[in-house]
């Protein structure tokens, strides 16, 4: 049987609401006692009860992450963001990974609603229909959307500036003399990444003469980098330089661009999206648009504990972080 707060307060000669506040180093105790509890607590192996705290509270301090995939080095540094500003505030992170499949995006949903939790951080809501997007905003407990543009402003967000990050790779590639371009991008739903390749495109089409990409659409990891690239290579000969619409994809594209014995940059150019840590280590390193990966799930954390504490009163907050261009390596001017 573990040790109850009843156990400390008798063996320390106490009551407990004295042992409730030396514990969670409230006023009205003075130092020695504090330290005598503290080491009773510690000699019986105390450890508070946070269900039944919860249930007093109203708090589980415990918030949801939920990614697509964690495997993606960018949610390792976002979650990473998030674990920081929630241990900072006392509570604890719970991770799912969704593969962006609604039925386990869901099931995760209710079993975290389940657990009480004070908050939800997700990356898409994309996949779920209008009726089960209702139904989520109304859920009771705050949810706030990374990296995306919440649909009818529901929810509450932190997302970077996809659209001008797609202009700035854009620009980029067309100042280096490139006409032939491509983009390799996920599935056509998929929210940043649509507003990335989106506003690419636009910027292409506004040049003179406008240029018209190759794009491609699959899966947003590293396979899928590689697979697209395989597919572009064989089918579009011409092409000269690649936006991959993340960098996870473009470590597959470099992949698939060495296989086939060809030179980056010196035959093709190649740009992603994110600037995680591997893109600098890669070879040759990777040019790239950086967001500020650790400070969204930062931020994320900050709106859903403001959310948690005002119960009553949740106005969905949205930021926009900016992003720029790391110039590194893997782009040169076309041949
Ligand atoms: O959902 C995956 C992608 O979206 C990440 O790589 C990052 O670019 C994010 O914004």
């Amino acid at each position: 049987m573990s040790a109850t707060i009843k156990d400390v307060a008798r063996e320390s000669g106490v009551n407990t609401s004295t042992v409730s506040r030396a514990l969670n180093n409230q006023y009205g105790v003075n130092c020695q006692t504090r330290a005598h509890i503290l080491s009773v607590a510690g000699r019986l192996n105390y450890r508070p009860n946070r269900v039944a705290q919860g249930l007093v509270t109203g708090r589980s301090h415990t918030l949801g992450l939920l990614v697509s995939d964690i495997r993606n080095p960018f949610f390792a540094e976002v979650a990473r963001g998030a674990e920081d500003a929630a241990r900072a505030a006392k509570c604890d992170v719970v991770l799912c990974n969704s593969d962006l499949d609604p039925e386990k995006q869901l099931r995760y949903i209710g079993s975290l609603l389940e657990k009480r939790v004070d908050g939800i951080l997700m990356n898409s809501v994309a996949m779920l229909d209008r009726e089960q997007q209702a139904r989520l905003a109304g859920c009771g407990v705050p949810i706030v959307l990374l990296n995306r543009s919440a649909p009818n402003r529901a929810f509450s967000t932190v997302c970077s500036d996809n659209a001008a990050g797609g202009r700035i790779a854009a620009q980029y590639l067309l100042d280096l003399g490139h006409r032939n371009i491509a983009h390799l991008t996920g599935p056509r739903q998929h929210g940043n990444l649509g507003d990335r390749g989106r506003a690419f495109a636009q910027a292409l089409k506004a040049a003179n003469p406008p240029v018209h990409p190759v794009v491609l659409h699959g899966r947003f990891d590293f396979g899928g980098g590689w697979e697209l690239t395989k597919r572009l290579l064989a089918d579009h000969r011409g092409v000269t330089a690649i936006f991959a619409g993340n960098d996870f994809m473009a470590c597959g594209a470099v992949r698939a661009i060495l296989d086939r014995g060809l030179r980056i940059p010196g035959d093709i150019s190649l740009i992603g999206f994110d600037d995680i840590q591997l893109s600098s280590v890669i070879h040759p390193p990777l040019t790239t648009i950086h967001q500020p990966k650790y400070e969204i799930g930062r931020a994320a954390v900050e709106i859903l504990l403001r959310l948690a504490r005002e119960d009553g009163d949740r106005a969905p907050e949205h930021r926009l972080l900016g992003v720029h261009l790391i110039e590194r390596e893997s782009c040169g001017p076309a041949s």
